[in-house]
């Protein structure tokens, strides 16, 4: 009777904003106080690969991440795991002989073990691709009919920006209004293919882990900065057109000069924030630098950079002349034997350069 076990293994990648979430108006539905815009990642790179596990013979639910077991007590997970079960349906899987009724996946539990294909410490935004594939893969063994925007609704109660990670291309997440969070969800803007000519470079310029966790850093910045609120209000819902927009019809120059403005306004509201919160250093600052003085230098811009919170940049070149020429100026201006802390990771394409 308790011999069967039933698996389930998915893979998602992570995301990067380009219009930022930095603050929640309700800490623990996760829901955020503006909209935001990002682009998922190429599943080859920065990908989470997950797989769950029922059984009956398993007597609680346990998880390791990258083979080291880790406790599931936190409100965030057990939250994701309550919402997935209740929409947990019949399975049935013939050719294993295994029948499950809805009513009792009350009584299973599961085991789940998580790999990132990216350094963890590396300081790159791994909750997101993290939740995102663990919600996806337990909707997968629990046949929940859920669609991948409603799946993005639970995501988000795990990690906000894990609900950006259920869809390929460009992803907007829509804030909502609903006190019970039901309308704050993921939409795909275009998918994947609609802009391929983009090339995407993520600069590594520290592996420290981060000092202020995105959780502390949005609650200081909730409750002290008043430039979160004029961006929250003013700044954003007008962004988010313009970069729909942008996106739609490929307008490079746009999007560039978007993206770096609303990366700088996060970090400015990082500043605004009591204590003030650094997450960029001195190489980003440098970098920064380099790509103004680039794109000043040209007819458009040719790169975009975007800084989540910590020092790393990512980079999103035009296309691949400009990749290659933004990767010669890094190596140029942050020759990697001088810079030990300074690798850089190429995205969308299959090198990586350390
Ligand atoms: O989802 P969290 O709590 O890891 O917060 C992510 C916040 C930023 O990465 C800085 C911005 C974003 O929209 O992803």
């Amino acid at each position: 009777e308790k011999s069967w076990v039933r698996m389930v293994t998915a893979q998602t990648p992570t995301n990067i904003a380009v219009i930022k979430y930095w603050g929640k108006r309700d800490e623990t539905l996760i829901l955020p106080v503006n909209d935001s815009i990002s682009v998922t990642l190429d599943p080859a790179h920065l990908c989470t690969t997950t797989t769950v596990a029922v059984s009956p013979s398993f007597d609680q639910d346990r998880m390791w991440l990258n083979g080291k077991e880790i406790s599931l007590s936190g409100g965030r997970y057990q939250n994701c795991l309550r919402e997935i079960r209740a929409q947990a349906c019949d399975v049935e899987d013939e050719e294993k002989g295994i029948k499950i009724a809805k009513k009792d996946w009350e009584n299973l539990h599961v085991h789940v073990a998580s790999y990132n294909n990216f350094p963890t410490a590396a300081g790159l935004a791994s909750s997101a691709a993290g939740f995102a594939c663990l919600v996806f893969a337990l909707a997968k063994l629990m046949n929940a009919k859920e669609d991948n925007s409603e799946l993005s609704a639970i995501a988000r109660q795990g990690s906000g920006s894990a609900c950006r990670s259920l869809f390929g291309g460009f992803v907007k997440w829509i804030m909502g209004k609903a006190e019970d969070g039901s309308d704050s969800l993921a939409v795909q803007l275009v998918d994947e293919k609609h802009w391929d000519e983009l090339v995407i470079i993520i600069a590594v310029v520290s592996s420290r882990q981060k000092e202020t966790s995105s959780t502390t850093g949005m609650r200081d910045s909730v409750d002290t900065s008043l430039l979160l609120q004029h961006r929250a209000k003013e700044v954003v819902p007008k962004r988010i057109k313009q970069m729909e927009e942008a996106i739609k019809n490929r307008d490079f120059g746009s999007f560039a000069q978007l993206t770096c403005a609303d990366s700088n306004q996060f970090h400015a509201v990082c500043l605004d924030t009591c204590p003030p919160i650094f997450y960029m250093n001195d190489t980003s600052h440098r970098i920064i630098s380099c790509v103004e003085k680039w794109n000043r230098s040209e007819e458009t811009p040719q790169v975009a950079y975007t800084f989540d919170a910590g020092p790393n940049a990512v980079l999103i070149a035009h296309n691949r002349k400009a990749a290659t020429q933004l990767l010669q100026k890094l190596l140029f201006y942050f020759p990697p034997s001088s810079d030990a802390d300074l690798n850089s990771y190429v995205i969308g394409d299959k090198s990586i350069l350390k």
